[in-house]
């Protein structure tokens, strides 16, 4: 059996962020609301449209705006602990990633105070069949995500990455039972996002499409969504990078697109490019779609062989189609090619043109990263993301020195010869 989860609501349309809100009182009866949001955010006046629409309708509410980017265990229990003297009964996220996800452990700490973080982690091959039973959620606090960015597709995924100060460990948490109940996608809210934030995200959604296609549990349904959000990214966010306020249609193209490849990877989920991403992402403070787009070009080759040395673990096919599945997407995007071959050519050229379209830089080198430094750190973080929890559903299962050979080839960029030893 296979099956596709989403939010019980997802809202989207530029401007839908006040009605949408009317639900609390007409609909499900909220009475107190506590917003997480960072500190940027909440000083630029991204929760007063929130806050006045509650005013307006007599419910209570506070703000926790201490969220920091890549959220840590630290703040996340401090907001629950604020939560625990408030007692909402809703809580609204409103952010980027990080505050999304940070609202989400917060919510699973209020709700359940004496949860093991360590146990939560655990890693599974199957969401459906997991050894650790996720405690309940919901019974205190309805939730909701309005992203600020396009995107991580926070608002619609069963997902929650924080990170251990003390130690500098991230726990990555994947359960159906962090699902937000609704998502309010208004475009209003990313309108005058940097350029810096809108390339980064921008590719971060591509990414997520790509590994959602790719995954061995992609679905014709995470196929529909993965596909159309990866051609609207082509088309709209040179224009968004480009132009930003000045063009709303591009922004909220961009808005709807980062929504649908998040509920694409939250049903098909994601692959070796994200393992391999949040370990330089943690070890050199890359930021996390930056992090993507540098080694996208080496996953999709890796990923297309025909003669991998293992496969993936519980494919839902006889033999590798990864390439096939490229090619696919070549297809739908309009570009050329004869062969399968060539039509992966012609997709990573697409995606490196997007790339610098957007100023992203080509190698992991270009981002100042010291050339020691990195091969100090290489053994380490290919064993780490080996045994990443997206590493499972990637349809080539990596060898060690494999992942080692990918970041190598990231770093030093396509034409220079550096084999891992
Ligand atoms: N849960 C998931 O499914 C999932 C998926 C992908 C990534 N992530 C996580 O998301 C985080 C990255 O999120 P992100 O890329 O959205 O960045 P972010 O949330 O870290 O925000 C980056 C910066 O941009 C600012 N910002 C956000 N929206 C803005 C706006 N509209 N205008 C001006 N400034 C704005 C923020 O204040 C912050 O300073 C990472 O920690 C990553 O691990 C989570
Ligand atoms: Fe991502």
């Amino acid at each position: 059996m296979l099956w596709f989860r989403a939010p019980e609501k997802v809202y989207i349309k530029r401007g839908c962020l006040p009605v949408a809100l009317e639900e609390l009182k007409e609909e499900i009866n909220r009475k107190r609301v506590f917003i997480v949001t960072d500190t940027f955010l909440y000083k630029n006046g991204y929760t007063k449209v929130i806050t006045d629409k509650l005013d307006e309708m007599g419910i209570v509410h506070t703000t926790f705006y201490n969220v920091e980017p890549d959220p840590s265990l630290k703040s996340a229990k401090e907001g629950a602990k604020e939560m625990e003297t408030f007692e909402p009964d809703c809580i609204i996220a409103i952010g980027g990633g990080s505050a999304m996800d940070a609202a989400k452990i917060m919510w699973v700490l209020y709700e359940h105070p004496d949860v093991d973080f360590l146990d939560m982690a655990i890693r599974f091959q199957d969401i459906r069949k997991r050894v650790y039973k996720f405690p309940k959620m919901g019974e205190k606090a309805y939730f909701i995500a309005v992203p600020t960015s396009a995107g991580t597709g926070s608002e619609v995924t069963p997902f929650a990455v924080i990170t251990d100060e003390r130690t500098g460990v991230k726990y990555p948490l994947a359960d159906y039972e962090l699902m937000p109940d609704m998502a309010i996608v208004d475009s209003n809210m990313m309108m005058n996002a940097p350029k810096g934030l809108t390339a980064a995200s921008g590719i971060d959604a591509v990414s997520h499409s790509l590994e959602a296609i790719a995954s061995m549990m992609a679905t014709d349904y995470t196929d529909g969504l993965a596909l159309r959000a990866l051609k609207m990214i082509f088309e709209y966010l040179p224009r968004a990078y480009e132009k930003g306020a000045d063009d709303p249609e591009a922004r909220e193209k961009m808005a709807n697109a980062a929504t649908m490849a998040g509920m694409a990877f939250a049903n098909a989920f994601l692959g070796v490019c994200h393992s391999m991403a949040h370990k330089l992402g943690a070890f050199h403070h890359i930021p996390h779609g930056i992090a993507n787009a540098l080694l996208l070009d080496e996953v999709l080759r890796f990923n297309s062989s025909n003669v991998p040395e293992k496969m993936g673990t519980f494919p839902q096919y006889e033999h590798p189609h990864t390439l096939e599945r490229y090619a696919e997407v070549a297809d739908y995007l309009n570009l050329d090619g004869n062969t399968n071959e060539e039509k992966l050519e012609n997709l990573i050229k697409a995606i490196d043109e997007l790339k610098k379209k957007i100023e992203i830089k080509e190698t992991i080198r270009d981002y100042g990263i010291e050339e020691k430094d990195f091969l100090d750190t290489l053994d380490e973080m290919s064993q780490q993301a080996f045994d990443d929890q997206c590493t499972g559903s990637n349809p080539r299962y990596p060898l060690i020195s494999e992942i080692k050979q990918m970041y190598l080839n990231a770093y030093y960029g396509k034409n220079s010869k550096n084999d891992a030893v």
